[in-house]
C-alpha cells in the first residue's frame, strides 16, 4: 500500500457508503468500535452517517486509509469543547479493515492521527479502549499511557460488562496551548 493511500479527509462526501461497510464489518468481527457485534446494522449505518455529517460540519477531523478506491481504516480527532480543554482531542474509531488488521496498519494510522493533531495544534490526546481485549496493549504499544479506567463503564450485553481504559499522549505545546497567563483563579 502506498503512504498516499493515507491522508485527510476535508470533505467526506461519497465515502458514506464505505464507511458504513467498513464499520459494520469491522463491529461483526469483534471490533471495539461503539457498539456490540451483533448490533442493528441500520444503527451502525446511522451512527456512520451522522458521523461524516460532522466531519462535514467542521466539528471532527477525519483521516482515511486508502488502497486504491477501497477504503481500509479510519480515525478521527475530536477536539475538546470549551476553553480549559481546546488543547486537547480526542481518538476516536480507530478502524483497520477485518481483512487488513495486525499487518502494521492500525499503528501507522496512529501516527498519522498524531501527526494530524499536532498540525491541527492540538497538545494533547486522549482516548478510550474497551477492556477485556488486546487493545490496551496495542496502545502502551503505540507509547500511549494508560492513565486510568472506569470499571465496569461498558455495557456490550446483559452478561457482558467491561471496564474503559483511558489513555493520554502529550505531543507538544501546540499553538491552543499558547493562551496568556491568567494567574491563579480569584
Ligand atoms: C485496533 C486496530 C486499529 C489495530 O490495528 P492493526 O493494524 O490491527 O494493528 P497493528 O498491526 O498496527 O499492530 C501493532 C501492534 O499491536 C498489536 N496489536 C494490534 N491489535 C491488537 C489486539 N487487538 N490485541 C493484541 N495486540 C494487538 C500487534 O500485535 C502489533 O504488535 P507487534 O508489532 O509487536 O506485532 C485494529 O486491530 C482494529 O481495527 N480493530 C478493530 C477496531 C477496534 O477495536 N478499534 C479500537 C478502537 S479503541
Amino acid at each position: 500500500m502506498t503512504v498516499g493511500g493515507l491522508a485527510p479527509v476535508l470533505d467526506p462526501t461519497g465515502l458514506e457508503a464505505a464507511f458504513a461497510d467498513l464499520w459494520v464489518g469491522v463491529t461483526r468481527a469483534g471490533g471495539a468500535v461503539g457498539f456490540p457485534p451483533d448490533a442493528p446494522e441500520g444503527e451502525i449505518r446511522d451512527l456512520a452517517g451522522a458521523t461524516l455529517a460532522e466531519v462535514r460540519a467542521g466539528r471532527l477531523h477525519m483521516l482515511a486509509l486508502r488502497d486504491g478506491a477501497a477504503l481500509v481504516g479510519t480515525a478521527f480527532l475530536q477536539p475538546g469543547a470549551g476553553p480549559v480543554v481546546a488543547h486537547r482531542a480526542t481518538v476516536l474509531r480507530l478502524m483497520i479493515h477485518p481483512d487488513r488488521q495486525r499487518q502494521g496498519l492500525g499503528g501507522r494510522l496512529l501516527a498519522a492521527a498524531v501527526g494530524r493533531a499536532r498540525e491541527l495544534g492540538f497538545g494533547q490526546l486522549l482516548l478510550s479502549a474497551r477492556g477485556g481485549t488486546g487493545l490496551p496493549g496495542f496502545y502502551t504499544g503505540q507509547g500511549w499511557t494508560e492513565v486510568g479506567r472506569f470499571p465496569r463503564a461498558l455495557r456490550l450485553g446483559a452478561d457482558d460488562v467491561r471496564d474503559e481504559h483511558w489513555f493520554q499522549l502529550e505531543i507538544g505545546p501546540g499553538p491552543r496551548n499558547r493562551r496568556e497567563s491568567v494567574g491563579p483563579a480569584r
